[in-house]
């Protein structure tokens, strides 16, 4: 293609790479050196389709000159200032207008670098916001199995991924689950599954047995991203919603992945019609341009922690040295207008039929027992052979010989391509699925 491509001339040993299986990869290396739009390049200059917009993140598709630019900009003007007691003025620009895409109330924006970071933040803001108004006895955590909540050890302790707690202890005490929504009478759903609204009175159970007046927050990804998709069943993030108001518990969304357009709406509470007290983001607040993630909080929320503290001196202790980076703040600004004048989350929902029928297209592919699909995302399931995650794992190296790119979890391929996505390119996203699958059958 004319194009010079950069070569790997590093040894591999030295960097310890995450969630990866190191001695595999080292020994046979799969790595990327170039991409735009909708496409990976190898160091050898292959073609890799991009099938799950980086890692949920380029929702804008890759390199995008105006990004570029804007960071490059910012890195020649203020390059950094401390976060603490100092500030710049595209912090201030792009809470303001990150504000204007949240639900109704949810407008103060604390911001972070990561999705785990944005998930310990909703922790913390929780206790600090009984506390101040006198409910310290607040301090127990639920969640639900099946839930990616990040690393950090809040995001650990609420996780519901047995792989990513088992070798981490309790992390923090006092976290419950409910149980997962995925149920056998939901297989091969398209959008929200009729059964299961029921199973958020997991929640009243654990008010019933811990004691409503105990527990700080209630902690859900609005659909389960990382587990492999899965949508809310119908009715149920209305019922958790009750409950919550019923026990004076905050309602809390992690939306690292189901916010800024992947499930055709703003985010996942606009698209379930159901409004939390407190929401995280990060991936593609940035288009994956530069690390950042955000904490939303409802406007009383913020309100009720600063007028509690001291008239001269910090409310709430807790920021990070990173936390709205001059340049992460220029990448979010320029993704801004990426998102306003390229009506990208309107184009995500445009989009979104064609890529659902694409998806459940492949229910009769070799190997596949269930497909589950909201918005721009879908998980493709497939039958376990020789243990759990094994068929996923040679599926996935089949489907990187054959030019594609997606996440995976276990046996579930996880796509979510980038909202700039053609006809041409879901088509291509699909065909080579099913050839992987008919390859492995
Ligand atoms: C729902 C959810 N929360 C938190 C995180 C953690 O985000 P990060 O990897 O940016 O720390 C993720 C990452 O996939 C996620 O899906």
């Amino acid at each position: 293609m004319g194009h010079a491509e950069p070569q790997v001339k590093a040894d591999l040993q030295p960097y310890w790479m995450p969630f990866s299986p190191n001695k595999e990869f080292k020994s046979e290396p799969k790595m990327f050196a170039r991409a735009k739009g909708m496409y990976f390049y190898t160091p050898e200059g292959r073609e890799v389709i991009d099938a799950s917009s980086g890692l949920f993140c380029v929702a804008a598709g890759h390199c995008r000159p105006e990004i570029a630019q804007a960071v490059y900009e910012q890195l020649n003007t203020l390059d950094f200032t401390a976060p603490f007691l100092r500030a710049h003025p595209k912090a201030f620009e792009l809470a303001q207008r990150v504000a204007e895409y949240t639900p109704a109330g949810l407008n103060r924006i604390f911001f972070t670098n990561s999705g785990s970071e944005a998930v310990d933040t909703a922790m913390k803001t929780a206790l600090m916001f009984h506390r101040v108004r006198g409910q310290s006895q607040r301090q127990l955590f639920v969640s639900r199995e099946r839930a990616y909540h990040g690393v950090n050890m809040g995001g650990v302790a609420l996780a519901g991924m047995v792989n990513n707690r088992r070798a981490y202890g309790p992390g923090l005490a006092g976290v419950y689950h409910m149980r997962h929504t995925a149920l056998p009478q939901n297989k091969f759903v398209r959008g929200q599954p009729e059964h299961g609204a029921d199973l958020a009175e997991d929640l009243l159970r654990l008010c019933n047995l811990y004691g409503g007046e105990n527990i700080a927050a209630c902690f859900v990804e609005p659909t389960a991203g990382s587990f492999g998709c899965l949508p809310p069943p119908k009715g149920y993030l209305n019922r958790l919603r009750q409950i919550c108001d019923d026990n004076g518990i905050l309602l809390v969304f992690d939306e690292v992945i189901t916010g800024w357009g992947r499930m055709a709406a703003n985010f996942g509470a606009q698209a379930f019609g159901v409004t939390p007290d407190l929401l995280t983001m990060a991936k593609a607040i940035t288009n994956g341009a530069q690390p950042m993630g955000a904490l939303a909080a409802r406007q009383d929320i913020y309100d009720t922690i600063t007028e509690a503290g001291p008239k001269q001196g910090i409310e709430f202790f807790h920021g990070y040295t990173y936390s709205a980076h001059p340049a992460a703040c220029a990448a979010g600004l320029a993704m801004m207008d990426i998102f306003r004048e390229e009506k990208l989350i309107e184009r995500a929902a445009t989009l979104s039929p064609m890529f659902l029928d694409a998806m459940h297209s492949l229910a009769d592919a070799p190997g596949v027992i269930d497909i589950r699909s909201f918005g721009m995302m879908a998980g493709i399931e497939v039958a376990a052979v020789g243990g759990p995650g094994a068929k996923g794992h040679v599926l996935q190296k089949a489907l990187y010989d054959r030019g594609l790119h997606l996440k995976s979890t276990g046996d579930t391929l996880i796509v979510a391509p980038a909202f700039i996505a053609e006809r041409k390119h879901i088509e291509e996203i699909t065909s080579k699925v099913r050839e992987a699958l008919v390859a492995l059958a």
